[in-house]
């Protein structure tokens, strides 16, 4: 794929920040059920804002962060937005890849440990489930996905329960929606935290 030739400001934007958080503050509450150094993976990662937003608000023991997106341009701003990670041995990195063939069998090939759980906050974008079976089962996985009707959102969903049941999940822990009050198009961003 080609970088895309602008660089999409909604990434800043104060929804997405909102879903975020939401997501960071979720997965904090079960941070009893994690070891400490923990591996996270995102996929896709888009511009690393997430990972920023875990790593500086530091509640989970998190080691090892890797971002994944299929446009070269993302995983250069997400590189550039958390440099202060990367240099710190290398503890965050984005890598260009398609969800598909992200190699969840052979970590070392993104000198990582295999993810303790996988982040998707972009399930709205990804039509086929392939992506998913490829993750190994046990694996923490946290979904989000919308209801807001845009071309590119091929998976929307108007559920949390409706997000689950389009993925094998095997435990849930969390189901949740969020009303997002963004001007002129409110919506839901609705989220799912289990095990693949
Ligand atoms: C608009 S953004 C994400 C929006 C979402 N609300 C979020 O916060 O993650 C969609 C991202 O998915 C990435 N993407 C789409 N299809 C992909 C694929 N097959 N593999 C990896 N990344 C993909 C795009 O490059 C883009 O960075």
């Amino acid at each position: 794929m080609k970088p895309s030739q602008t660089v999409d400001l909604d990434a800043w934007s104060e929804s997405q920040i909102q879903s975020k958080l939401w997501l960071c503050g979720e997965l904090e509450l079960l941070q009893n059920r994690f070891a400490a150094d923990l591996t996270v993976w995102m996929a896709p990662g888009w511009y690393g804002v997430l990972a920023l937003l875990l790593l500086v608000r530091s509640r989970l023991k998190i080691g090892i962060v890797r971002s994944f997106d299929i446009d070269p341009r993302a995983t250069e701003i997400a590189n550039a937005v958390n440099a202060a990670w990367s240099a710190q041995n290398g503890r965050f990195r984005a890598l260009t890849a398609d969800i598909d063939t992200v190699e969840f069998q052979h970590p070392q090939l993104y000198h990582s440990p295999k993810p303790d759980v996988l982040i998707n906050t972009a399930c709205e974008h990804l039509g086929k489930r392939t992506w998913f079976e490829r993750i190994p089962k046990g694996t923490l996985v946290v979904l989000q996905s919308t209801d807001l009707v845009d071309p590119d959102h091929v998976a929307r969903v108007s559920s949390a329960g409706e997000l689950t049941r389009q993925l094998p999940i095997s435990e849930v822990l969390f189901e949740g929606s969020l009303r997002v009050d963004r001007p002129g198009n409110p919506h839901h961003r609705f989220m799912t935290i289990g095990f693949a």
